[in-house]
């Protein structure tokens, strides 16, 4: 999971690198670097740490027309300069820049090493540059000869070499004799060519090109691109060849930029009620109370014959994805369940062709949940997505699915989509409902509150109640437990996530029924307990885990609906707007995610990436 950039056209190549690396830095930030063509030589640069420090380090006035970039995640070898990309062949005069991980790297990397090859780093990428060189400068040793066509042939040599690599690639390649090419190729790890007006752009998100363009090629898994600035060329590996279908961006809306918020952060809790408008919008038909989905294509007859509904993901779409299965199974009494994508993928699941799945994922580009994406398909099931990031892996991948409309979510920590996620698997669930066991008045209801949830959300974020509070009982915790029934116990679990990514404060999160299993063993004086008790039919039982909480001598922090005398139980309570059961999370939810955006700060965490983490999970 890391990030490339690639440029080709007429204009000075090193500052649209560095802002494309910064619009891509959500992807990895343990090292940049970037090489350009400067007067038939290679100019590389690389440093540890930000794209900012990488900025510092190119001179401004950095001639070349030609370039390539990377900011890296590290998986094979530790953050160091040695192991920041771009790597170069032993002549200095082949750069790479790789996304995804070279399986077969042990092997290849000793018979590299047994024809003579020095290596300067401890990555796997760096093989790819040496690799290309052999079949470039014809540097084969003993009887393992490298054909003579493929000598000086950049495209073909590495051709040649990416059919020795076994795993996950996205590469760009620039020659130093070759001013007027970049060699990109795919497989597993996402690339998007950008073309401009003589100028042609490469990314590993389409994001990154949006300043510059919005036709864009996605390559798909297993081509080769050639670049030039007046267009590029596809081909398949094999060579066989590819038509080019050219894509037109849409508008996003938001920005990507922080405009006047300190962290995108926090600038993407307070985008909530415009995202969930986003995505609600045009999609509920008040006359049939019910909700369409258009990209799922599917038909009454469809629906009423779906057996039962798997919702795949990882992180907090997993969470969104326990909200959905729970909502589904009681409202459209579809049995449904959530699955952890890492894990799903590789239990060999049995999938029933009259099942549905759904991946989840902001990104669309999270490896296990493409992975379980290929498995279900394998297998001759059905899975659609629900995607933030048009055109991305899984979207595609999938072929239908919702998409979610947040909007851009840079920060690492996701916020806003979590919202949109539950919003719209409860758009599906309506959809799904309506045609098998909900009334109109019941659909009715269901989709008039849900409209309703903006104005909530924005209510609440405009009094979010003692937030300093509930941060101060948690920053010198040893332990900080969450507690949730029903649809807050995913609530419960988002919130621990966030609170120990953002603050690195270590954060349990169970069911509240089960908390007398096991984790009250760590109740002590002043243990911080965090209860997420709205207004529902689970709410008595979560007052007596209260209870039970304060015997102990546990610290109570409560979020509640407002107005109920639950607080009375508290150390600290924070209400939320009163909504249907239903709509609960969406609520529960928020001051969860000001109390991990507040105690970061006040730890002085670095909030936007937090350590050892990454926007993306493109790697296993
Ligand atoms: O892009 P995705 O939604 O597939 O990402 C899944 C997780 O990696 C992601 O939600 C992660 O857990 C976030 N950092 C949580 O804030």
């Amino acid at each position: 999971m890391c990030g490339i950039i690639g440029y080709i056209g007429t204009r000075p190549a090193a500052p649209i690198l560095l802002e494309g690396l910064r619009r891509l830095e959500y992807r990895g930030y343990d090292s940049a670097g970037l090489a350009v063509l400067d007067g038939g030589e290679l100019a590389v640069r690389r440093r540890v740490g930000r794209v900012a420090d990488l900025a510092r380090a190119v001179p401004e006035d950095q001639p070349g027309r030609l370039g390539i970039a990377h900011t890296r995640w590290a998986t094979h070898g530790g953050v160091t300069e040695a192991n920041a990309h771009p790597h170069l062949d032993a002549s200095g005069r082949i750069a790479v820049v790789h996304n995804g991980i070279v399986e077969n790297m042990a092997r290849l990397r000793e018979r590299l090493a047994a024809e003579g090859v020095r290596f300067r780093s401890e990555t796997d990428s760096e093989i790819i540059a040496h690799l290309v060189a052999r079949y470039y400068f014809g540097l084969a040793a003993g009887s393992d000869t490298v054909p003579p066509d493929l000598q000086g042939d950049p495209v073909e040599s590495v051709r040649a070499a990416l059919s020795r690599l076994r795993g996950t690639w996205g590469i760009a390649v620039m020659f130093a004799d070759h001013p007027d090419l970049v060699v990109a190729a795919r497989n597993g790890s996402p690339l998007v060519v950008g073309l401009g007006d003589g100028e042609t752009f490469l990314a590993s998100d389409a994001h990154a090109l949006v300043p510059y363009t919005r036709r864009v090629v996605f390559l798909q898994d297993g081509e080769l691109a050639v670049l030039g600035a007046a267009g590029v060329r596809t081909t398949r590996l094999d060579g066989a060849s590819v038509s080019l279908d050219v894509h037109e961006l849409e508008e996003d809306w938001g920005d990507g930029e922080r405009g006047d918020f300190p962290h995108f952060m926090l600038k993407e809790i307070h985008e909530q009620p415009e995202a969930l408008r986003q995505c609600i919008s045009g999609r509920v038909q008040p006359e049939q109370a019910t909700a369409k989905l258009g990209g799922l294509d599917l038909s009454p007859r469809e629906l009423v014959g779906i057996t039962r509904v798997g919702l795949i993901g990882c992180g907090t779409a997993y969470h969104a994805c326990l909200v959905g299965a729970t909502a589904i199974e009681q409202l459209a009494r579809v049995p449904a369940r959530a699955e952890i994508a890492s894990e799903f993928r590789h239990q060999n699941p049995s999938i029933d062709p009259d099942s549905l799945y759904f991946a989840v994922s902001q990104s669309g580009e999270t490896a296990d949940t493409l992975g379980a994406v290929k498995e279900i398909r394998l297998k001759g099931g059905r899975v659609m997505g629900v995607v933030n990031v048009v055109g991305s892996s899984i979207a595609r991948e999938c072929g239908r699915g919702v998409y979610i409309h947040s909007g851009p979510e840079m920060a690492v920590a996701s916020t806003k989509a979590f919202s949109n996620m539950v919003a719209a698997l409860y758009l599906f669930t309506l959809q799904l409902a309506r045609a098998r066991t909900l009334g109109p008045h019941e659909g009715r209801r269901f989709a008039e509150e849900l409209q309703r949830v903006p104005a909530l959300v924005e209510e609440y974020l405009a009094a979010p109640g003692p937030i300093d509070a509930l941060v101060r009982m948690v920053l010198d915790a040893r332990v900080v437990l969450f507690l949730g029934r029903g649809l807050s116990s995913a609530v419960a679990a988002e919130g621990a996530l966030k609170l120990m990514e953002v603050a690195y404060v270590p954060c349990i999160a169970y069911p509240a029924g089960e908390m007398k299993h096991g984790p009250i063993a760590l109740l002590e004086e002043g243990t911080p307990v965090i209860v997420i008790a709205p207004r529902d039919h689970l709410r008595d039982k979560t007052r007596s885990n209260i209870q039970e909480c304060r015997a102990r001598g546990a610290r109570i922090a409560l979020i509640h609906t407002a107005g109920d005398d639950i607080a009375e139980l508290a150390d600290v309570a924070i209400p939320v707007p009163e909504t249907s059961e239903w709509f609960t999370p969406l609520l529960t939810v928020l001051p969860l995610q000001l109390l991990a955006y507040k105690a970061g700060l006040a730890l002085g965490r670095d909030i936007d990436r937090p350590r050892n983490l990454a926007k993306s999970v493109t790697v296993e």
